[in-house]
């Protein structure tokens, strides 16, 4: 894949007719090590979030071997990586995949239900050595995505629950999300005493503990708490739990480990007014800032900006033929933009490429390495650094 030094200079040296993903393996790289040398346990990324091979190559290259997978596919893709600990996660599977899974030597699965218990219970063969993980439903709070409506169980169905697969499990797990890029901390702490009252009531050894994802980004609209911050607030919640000293930690983060690792490189093919017709949208990657109202940091990568020149907040639509193909923004952007400039729109890792689909005959993309920093970062060249202050 072609190298190139920035956006600008892959401009400059071709007019792309297709948007570009640009890539930066080194930032996912990045993101690995804060989370292998902060987080006191294993670090699980969850593919879903995007299942690049330049990324999930870097991630592993900086030591993530345990996966997070929600699918079959995702699953029988995973299970290629060497060494790989595969975690199937997703709460609701079906009998094939569950079967499936186990063939291919996967023991880590999640459930929230009695059903879902005796379905894995049947298509292991019984089996004595299930790693198995209740997800409790916890609170979304400062969360832009929460996730606890769909999957979780709470209260004394929990505590049932809890003890029910106590008996199958050789190892019995608790899991939680406490939904999508969530910006501060008191949401781990919530969700863990909220899980230490139901360990208590339902009187269960628990020997591993998955924080799951939720872990924020870095956007133009949410400046989320120091990483660092959420780590020790989940450090410090799980010395209060009634669990087993030497309880097994995990997390699952997704857009933390990869959100910065990509931009989208897109032509402006018509200017109305303040509305730029670009050749990317709400049904490929800019799917979050469609219909979650997502922002992501803009710049245009094809000329300089002249000087002084004031800054306009744009929408975007994309380039199918649907008028909800549109991005609200704001979108700040050089007021002389015009038809043939392309514009960088960064961060846009996580559930950008991975959510893409092909409508109108879109979806296709080239793709590059971008060796520069990524737009907006929570990894500093001072993360080190940042730690400290933060935990001064
Ligand atoms: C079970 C599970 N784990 C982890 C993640 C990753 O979450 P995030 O990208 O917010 O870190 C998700 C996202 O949907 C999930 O459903």
């Amino acid at each position: 894949m072609d190298k190139y030094e920035s956006a600008e200079a892959l401009i400059s040296d071709q007019k792309p007719e297709r948007p570009v993903l640009g890539v930066r393996p080194h930032t996912a790289a990045k993101a690995a090590r804060f989370f292998i040398n902060n987080f006191p346990g294993d670090v699980a990324y969850a593919y879903k979030a995007n299942s690049s091979v330049f990324l999930l190559g870097a991630l592993y290259g900086a030591g993530i071997h345990h996966f997070d997978v929600a699918s079959l596919a995702e699953l029988e893709d995973a299970v290629t990586i060497p060494g790989v600990h595969l975690h199937f996660m997703h709460p609701v599977k079906s009998r094939l995949a569950i079967r499936r899974a186990y063939e291919l030597g996967v023991r880590h699965f999640s459930l929230d239900s009695e059903d879902e218990l005796k379905k894995i219970h049947d298509e292991t063969g019984g089996a004595h050595d299930l790693v198995l993980f209740v997800r409790i439903a916890v609170p979304a709070k400062n969360s832009r995505v929460p996730l606890e409506r769909k999957f979780g169980i709470t209260g004394a169905k929990a505590a049932r629950l809890l003890v029910k697969t106590r008996q199958v499990a050789d190892e019995l797990g608790i899991c939680f999300h406490v939904g999508s890029q969530t910006t501060t901390p008191d949401s781990y702490v919530t969700a863990l005493s909220e899980v230490g009252k139901l360990i208590a009531k339902a009187g269960v050894v628990v020997d591993r503990l998955d924080v799951g994802g939720g872990f924020p980004s870095r956007y133009p609209d949410s400046q989320p708490a120091p990483l660092i911050s959420f780590i020790d607030a989940i450090k410090a919640g799980v010395e209060q739990m009634p669990v087993r000293e030497d309880v097994i930690l995990m997390c699952e983060p997704g857009r933390a480990l990869v959100a910065e690792a990509e931009s989208l490189i897109v032509r402006v093919d018509a200017r109305r007014g303040d509305d730029l017709f670009i050749n990317d949208g709400a049904y490929g990657t800019l799917y979050d800032a469609a219909h979650l109202g997502f922002t992501f940091p803009v710049r245009m990568v094809s000329r300089p900006v002249p000087p002084g020149e004031a800054m306009v907040p744009f929408s975007f639509y994309g380039p199918t033929c649907d008028s909800i193909d549109f991005m609200k923004g704001p979108f700040p952007l050089p007021a002389s933009i015009r038809e043939g400039d392309y514009i960088e729109i960064g961060n846009i890792g996580a559930y950008g490429r991975a959510i893409g689909g092909k409508f109108n005959g879109y979806g296709s993309y080239e793709e590059v390495i971008l060796l520069d920093e990524p737009m907006l970062t929570v990894y500093g060249e001072d993360a080190e650094a940042n730690v400290d202050a933060a935990r001064a």
